[in-house]
């Protein structure tokens, strides 16, 4: 077992990449094929053997936690219907997730968010999902990198390889001097937002799935806004090295930016081929396009 039980999930940004669908409905509930971005990343969570899952929700987010509650009339009526099926698919969201919802009522940035979750976490080590990156994998990514904290302690990132050309599109790790034993591991010195290609410390970019000491709520609270008035969480980790070891872990899977259009697309493609009951026809349907 473990020694993460808790997994925070940051979901109160406005998604102003996909206006105007992020108008109303919120980003996390956009699904990939039939399923909502944040069901998916909650889902890996709870394959990770995680049992407490906290929402950071803001305005308008309230049906990503009518999600993971009971569908009272709907459920009935798939009962009285004889869609059992459907039923047991709707009925498991509920039964098997164990949700605390906390609304940050400004979006003031993922640190802020990620503080918002401090009363609920506690005195523990915790996961942090961002949903929008989606990671397919054999091995839930989250329960790989919880079995690096059990073993190493300090603080885990998520770290993935990308070409130089794309580094300024992410944080990018910087790696201490030595090196770690652990395969995947490096031991992180600090980390810089968006660097130019040119300036990059490293080709490893940071990607949403993180593991905390309860430290990094000290940390964020220590952290001073940014020029937007933003509480960002990569000052809060970078205020945590002061005290503690802080490593990127390269995961085993495949991770889909679901945030960005592209990258959004690319996971439904990908995801509905690999689906038995609609994977084949839609497989035909791509190979008949002229593209
Ligand atoms: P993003 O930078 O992707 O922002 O936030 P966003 O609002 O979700 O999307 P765009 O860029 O406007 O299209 C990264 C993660 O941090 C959460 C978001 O919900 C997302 O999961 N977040 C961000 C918060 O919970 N609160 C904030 O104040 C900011």
């Amino acid at each position: 077992m473990s020694k993460i039980r808790k997994a925070v999930f940051p979901a109160a940004g406005l998604g102003t990449r996909f206006l105007p669908a992020t108008k109303v409905v919120p980003k996390e509930m956009l699904p990939i094929v039939d399923m909502p971005q944040i069901q998916l990343a909650v889902q890996e969570a709870l394959d990770a053997g995680i049992e407490e899952i906290i929402l950071i929700t803001g305005r308008g987010k309230v049906s990503m936690v009518d999600h993971f509650d009971v569908a009272y009339e709907l459920e009935d009526h798939l009962r009285k219907r004889g869609q059992e099926e459907l039923l047991s698919i709707v009925e498991e969201i509920s039964k098997k997730t164990r949700v605390v919802s906390i609304r940050q009522k400004h979006p003031l940035g993922l640190g802020h968010a990620v503080l918002c979750a401090k009363s609920a976490v506690g005195d523990e080590p915790f996961a942090v999902i961002l949903s929008d990156d989606i990671i397919k994998s054999d091995r839930p990514a989250i329960g790989q990198m919880a079995e690096i904290y059990d073993a190493e302690g300090g603080a885990v990132i998520s770290v993935m390889q990308v070409p130089p050309d794309q580094i300024s599109k992410y944080g990018a790790a910087i790696p201490a001097e030595g090196s770690s034993p652990v395969p995947r591991l490096t031991p992180l010195s600090g980390m810089v937002e968006k660097p130019p290609a040119s300036e990059a410390p490293s080709n490893l970019a940071i990607i949403g799935r993180y593991v905390f000491p309860p430290e990094i709520f000290g940390c964020l609270e220590n952290v001073a806004p940014d020029a937007r008035g933003e509480i960002q969480l990569t000052d809060g980790i970078r205020e945590l090295l002061k005290s503690k070891a802080v490593y990127g872990y390269e995961f085993e899977g495949k991770r889909y930016d679901a945030g960005d259009k592209l990258g959004f697309l690319q996971a439904t493609v990908e995801f509905a081929l690999a689906r038995n009951d609609i994977g084949p026809l839609f497989r035909e349907f791509l190979r008949s396009l002229e593209v």
